[in-house]
């Protein structure tokens, strides 16, 4: 009997340093984690009894820099008492070979990680393949699989087990997922109170009380994109004299106009993929005034009938450009 050496439970990247908000995505997981062993998921049947062997997944996606591998990262921790055979993260990106992922290399990675010794691995896809079936079977492990892009690179990295739970990243919305999510996260910025916080987070400093409203304005330049407050962050650190208010005008000229270019930069790549219609909604959506919109008030916008403006709101939803609200109305 071969067992190999030990498996280490926990094999993930390191929390961020001051994490902020995510509260509700994080319930929800677990409302679904719980739900899923309540239907019988925990005695190896799904929850609705015809995916006895499929893992719980998760799907989070939303735009650059907005916090997805930070929230992955978190919600397995979240999740380590009830997973305790392991935790593993995979960022595809570390396999990425002219956009395609090698695959067997991914489950090489996973299959040694999980004790299977190094030569005891399968040469080949198929193989690596079975024995991380085996190997996996009945185990409660959480895999994070970060930098996702199309619906099979995920499928190929499903557990064989009821009793697990696989959490996707991705930009776009993974709707070629066979078989759907059974939890589907659309990430959106952090709201300007727990911008603000995370920026005093990040940098713990005496400007702010005494320009609180200029730190607000500080934060909400970042647009709610955490990858843009750690900029902000830096730069308070950087220039430690200057007034806020001069900082916030500085660091919306940095970040739209001149060099470091994260939100913009941003917010450019996801339009740059759109299509026409789908783009001219977006410019008519932004000099709409209020955050929140009923579809008839996007379809009279946008002026050419119902089909088309659902087609372009939902290439929107896709880039991650718009949510989706609550009773169906994108917010
Ligand atoms: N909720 C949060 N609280 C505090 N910091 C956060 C939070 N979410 C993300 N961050 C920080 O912001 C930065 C960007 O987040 P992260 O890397 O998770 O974004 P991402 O959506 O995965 O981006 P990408 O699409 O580029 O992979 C990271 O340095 C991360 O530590
Ligand atoms: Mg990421």
């Amino acid at each position: 009997m071969h067992t190999g050496p030990e498996i280490t439970a926990v094999q993930l990247p390191p929390d961020v340093a001051y994490f902020v908000d995510r509260d509700d995505e994080q319930s929800a997981v677990i409302r679904a984690v719980h739900h899923r062993r309540g239907a019988g998921g925990g005695t190896g049947r799904g929850a609705t009894g015809n995916a006895a062997g499929r893992p719980l997944v998760v799907t989070v996606h939303g735009l650059r820099g907005v916090g997805k591998t930070a929230l992955g990262v978190r919600l397995a921790r979240a999740l380590a008492g009830e997973f305790p055979d392991a935790l593993r993260f995979v960022d595809l990106d570390d396999h990425r070979r002219d956009g395609g992922v090698e695959t067997a290399e991914v489950l090489g990675e996973l299959l040694r990680s999980l004790g299977v010794q190094p030569d005891w691995v399968e040469p080949a896809y198929a193989g690596r393949r079975r024995q991380y079936w085996a190997r996996t079977q009945g185990r409660r492990l959480v895999v994070v699989v970060d930098n996702v892009r199309f619906g099979l690179e995920v499928e190929q990295l499903l557990p064989a087990s009821a009793d697990s739970v696989v959490i996707a990243l991705s930009q776009g919305r993974l709707d070629d997922l066979k078989g759907g999510a059974d939890l589907e996260i659309p990430l959106g910025p952090l709201g300007d109170e727990h911008a603000a916080r995370l920026l005093r987070g990040l940098a713990d400093d005496p400007r702010f009380s005494a320009e609180p409203a200029a730190a607000e304005a500080l934060a909400r330049v970042c647009g709610g994109l955490p990858a843009a407050l750690e900029v902000a962050g830096e730069w308070l650190r950087k220039h430690r004299r200057r007034g806020l208010l001069r900082l916030a005008a500085q660091l919306t000229d940095e970040l739209t106009e001149r060099g470091l270019p994260v939100v913009e930069a941003v917010w450019d790549a996801a339009y740059g993929d759109l299509g026409p219609d789908a783009a001219r909604l977006y410019r008519l959506l932004a000099v709409h005034p209020g955050r929140y919109l009923a579809q008839e008030t996007v379809t009279a916008l946008f002026g050419e009938g119902t089909e088309a403006a659902e087609d372009a709101l939902e290439e929107l939803e896709r880039a991650g450009l718009l949510l989706q609200g609550r009773g169906g109305r994108p917010a």
